[in-house]
């Protein structure tokens, strides 16, 4: 590809799991009400993983598919694969390295990006810059969480809030101008303590101290948060949309970080737009942190309300503090024309195939450590002489 290189977002998907969890049951557990909840943040339900078989990195994945399988874009064919999370799978290995190893993306690299609840957008402004700068193709972005796992459900200030979720996008390297085609990212740190999770990290390990303190649930100022988001929305909104050359009424959708109705409303005052003009579905949802916005972008492209040359930002705000801009024009076509079924089967073949490969790389590591031992302690001739020979007798 020659000359200029734009990213453009040409896969889409989401998951939720399949567990709802109402304002009702909420108030079962915790002392809140149904009215409580609707009335200071918009929420309704949310989806909670209900087993063990259901992580961030499982949600991650079926996202991940989705994308692909929209894309058109083979697992091998990804440079990169970048997980926005608050809540990895593992502290290391990362969740990216995991999906990565589960798609068969075996040409990729693979990193999880901590940015709490901006952290989708992030990862987008990410993966645009390196394709733009030529680094890469075609990138995986996906947002992801489980965010009931560090959930206090008896802190009604928190757990009324919170939902679980993924969404992706594949970025794709592209000779039309479109695409993401600015970003603003910005930071904080000094109002980190206002939405933390104190405990499990370097500065308090885990300990029958920090679990008896509650040190691993989510904590949070809500009233500080709330009045940085109403600020920071509006300004990097304004900012992501002078440095794309664009003004404000150009603009057909912002997707904002889904957290409360209220913060968005105060958006759409401070910015002069109609609240139409934002997309909100935390209703369904709750917040999701870093899934919240590719799960609104996949539900506002369903509901028609995105079509190709569409100028969109998508904003959000969250733990750091951060905060993160991206200004987006449309450049597919929606709906996208479902791929003949011969490409979609050879899609789902390759899915399998890659489940098939990461058995085989794990059983293959298996069986060679068994055959040659620790390396450089023994003479794996040796031992498979012994081995040979122990069988040949029986
Ligand atoms: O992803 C980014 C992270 N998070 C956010 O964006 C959250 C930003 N903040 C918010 O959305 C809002 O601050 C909340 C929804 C968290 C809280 O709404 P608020 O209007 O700021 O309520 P508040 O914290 O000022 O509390 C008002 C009252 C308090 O009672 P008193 O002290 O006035 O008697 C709370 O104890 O509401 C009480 N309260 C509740 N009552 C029933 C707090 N949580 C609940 C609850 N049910 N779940």
């Amino acid at each position: 590809m020659n000359g200029e290189r734009y990213a453009q977002i040409t896969g889409w998907g989401m998951a939720v799991p399949e567990k709802v969890l109402t304002n009702a049951d909420l108030a079962r557990v915790v002392d809140t009400s149904d009215e409580w909840i609707l009335s200071r943040t918009g929420i309704r339900e949310r989806h909670i993983v209900a087993s063990e078989k259901e992580s961030t990195a499982t949600l991650a994945l079926r996202t991940a598919r989705a994308a692909l399988l929209v894309a058109d874009v083979a697992p091998t064919q990804l440079d990169l694969v970048i997980v926005a999370t608050a809540t990895p799978e593992y502290a290391f290995p990362s969740t990216a390295s995991l999906v990565q190893d589960a798609l068969g993306a075996a040409n990729a690299g693979a990193f999880d990006l901590s940015a709490g609840c901006s952290g989708f957008i992030y990862a987008l402004s990410l993966a645009s810059n390196v394709i733009r700068g030529g680094g890469a193709e075609h990138v995986l972005v996906i947002g992801a969480e489980t965010l009931s796992r560090i959930t206090d459900w008896t802190d009604r200030n928190t757990c009324v809030l919170f939902g679980d979720g993924a969404g992706a996008v594949v970025v794709s390297a592209r000779p039309e101008r479109c695409g993401v085609l600015a970003s603003v990212l910005g930071s904080d740190g000094s109002g980190g303590d206002l939405l933390i999770l104190p405990a499990g990290g370097s500065h308090a390990p885990a300990s029958h101290e920090t679990i008896s303190n509650g040190g691993h649930f989510v904590k949070m100022n809500g009233r500080e948060v709330f009045r940085f988001a109403t600020t920071v929305i509006p300004k990097a909104t304004e900012a992501v949309i002078q440095k794309a050359g664009w003004v404000l009424t150009d603009l057909a959708l912002v997707i904002p970080h889904q957290a409360n109705n209220r913060i968005i409303e105060s958006a759409a005052r401070r910015l002069n737009l109609p609240l139409d003009r934002f997309f909100i579905n935390l209703d369904r949802y709750g917040n999701t942190s870093s899934a919240s916005i590719p799960i609104a972008l996949c539900e506002a492209i369903a509901e028609g309300r995105v079509k190709a040359g569409d100028r969109l930002v998508l904003v959000g705000f969250g733990a750091g503090l951060t905060w993160a801009a991206a200004a987006v024009e449309w450049g597919v076509p929606v709906p996208v024309k479902p791929q003949p079924w011969p490409r979609r089967w050879l899609a789902l073949l390759r899915f399998g195939l890659a489940a098939v490969r990461s058995l085989w790389l794990r059983g293959g590591r298996r069986v060679y450590n068994w055959l040659l031992g620790p390396v450089g302690k023994d003479d794996w001739r040796g031992k498979l002489r012994q081995w040979m020979g122990r069988w040949w007798k029986k």
